[in-house]
């Protein structure tokens, strides 16, 4: 399947609120909430897209040729390139009142464990979705992570033991920032924000190694790592949990410069084709998320389309790295791109 005719599918499944662009830049569905949009007035989606744009590369076609190596570790796992599919809380209630979550969670590990890559699915607003997901990353050869939603305390911990109790991920999530969704204290009454304490004690529940998404300064990565994260996800949600944030491209290299190594980074936010997967591994992420546009090749083709968008983007990144002299992961650095330097005062 081609991945012009995904989007031309897409376009007629999706429903009125995506308008599957030329690109995915968050402005036709700026402030569409609920739907793929941002929180009012809705412009951090577009400001996370712009911020990729702005950062150019250094070609330099002075190396050697030579077999290109896009595989990493992640946790133990070998993935073909740096990339996980984001996660969503429901489809039913974003996009069409039939549409099914469960599918795209099945249909994403199924792509994720084709290709080897590694799906992140939410805990969702759905009651019923908990128990399927796990089942279904079963199924699909551990191709996934469960990231839980900033719940009530013993209702994050019920998750943790649910989803441990089949065959352990290779860790947990929780989203943190979701703290600020309009709808997710509507549904899950005692939800919000957490402490420090709180999370060491998810984490010592969990036993596992912990993700925690939402992470958008280096004081909150510093947080972050008091709390026992091992690996924090560099993200303002897409835009739809506060507007007037900073792009994630943009704090990245602070939050970069923090953690020191001490955890993985990865980052979401407007990442779109292979050049910018490029960039941010320059940047010092180690993976990094993709959430819209694998919403909109699942529409357009479920894990036949999925796996077109993903190879499209490893067939970018490998284009990219041979351009500017990187024959594997490890050589990306900071010298082969150009960073705009941002100062607000
Ligand atoms: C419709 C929709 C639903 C989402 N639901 C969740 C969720 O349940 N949990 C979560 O951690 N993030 C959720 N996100 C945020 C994404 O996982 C991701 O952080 C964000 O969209 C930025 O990536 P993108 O620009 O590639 O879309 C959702 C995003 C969208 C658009």
């Amino acid at each position: 399947m081609e991945y012009q005719e995904v989007l031309e599918n897409a376009k007629k499944r999706i429903g009125p609120n995506c308008r599957v662009c030329r690109e995915c830049n968050g402005l036709a569905c700026a402030d569409i909430l609920p739907g793929p949009g941002a929180k009012k007035p809705g412009n951090v989606a577009n400001d996370n897209f712009e911020a990729w744009r702005k950062i150019k590369l250094n070609m330099d076609t002075l190396v050697a040729k030579k077999e290109i190596d896009t595989s990493c570790d992640f946790f133990g796992r070998k993935l073909a390139f740096p990339l996980v599919s984001g996660p969503i809380g429901s489809l039913a209630k974003q996009f069409n009142p039939d549409d099914d979550i469960i599918d795209f969670n099945d249909q994403c590990m199924a792509a994720c464990e084709h290709l080897g890559l590694l799906h992140f699915y939410s805990s969702g607003l759905e009651d019923a979705a908990e128990k399927d997901n796990e089942r279904l990353r079963l199924k699909h050869g551990n191709a996934g992570i469960p990231i839980i939603n900033p719940d009530d305390d013993e209702d994050i911990m019920r998750q943790i033991d649910h989803a441990k109790s089949l065959k352990s991920p290779l860790a947990i999530g929780i989203v943190v920032d979701s703290a600020g969704l309009p709808h997710l204290n509507k549904i899950h009454g005692n939800s919000g924000t957490k402490s420090i304490e709180q999370i060491q004690m998810f984490k010592k529940r969990a036993q596992l190694p912990l993700i925690i998404k939402g992470i958008m300064s280096a004081t909150s990565a510093l947080k972050a790592l008091e709390a026992g994260a091992d690996a924090i996800i560099v993200s303002n949600h897409g835009g739809r949990v506060l507007s007037d944030v900073p792009s994630t491209a943009e704090v990245l290299p602070e939050i970069v410069k923090a953690v020191d190594k001490k955890a993985k980074i990865i980052v979401d936010g407007g990442i779109r084709n292979g050049l910018d997967l490029f960039k941010a591994y320059a940047l010092g992420a180690d993976l990094c998320l993709i959430c819209r546009p694998v919403l909109i090749a699942y529409y357009g083709g479920r894990q036949e389309g999925i796996e077109a968008y993903f190879n499209k983007l490893l067939a970018e990144l490998k284009d990219t790295m041979y351009m500017c002299g990187a024959r594997k992961i490890a050589d990306i650095n900071r010298s082969m791109v150009r960073v705009p330097v941002y100062n607000y005062l």
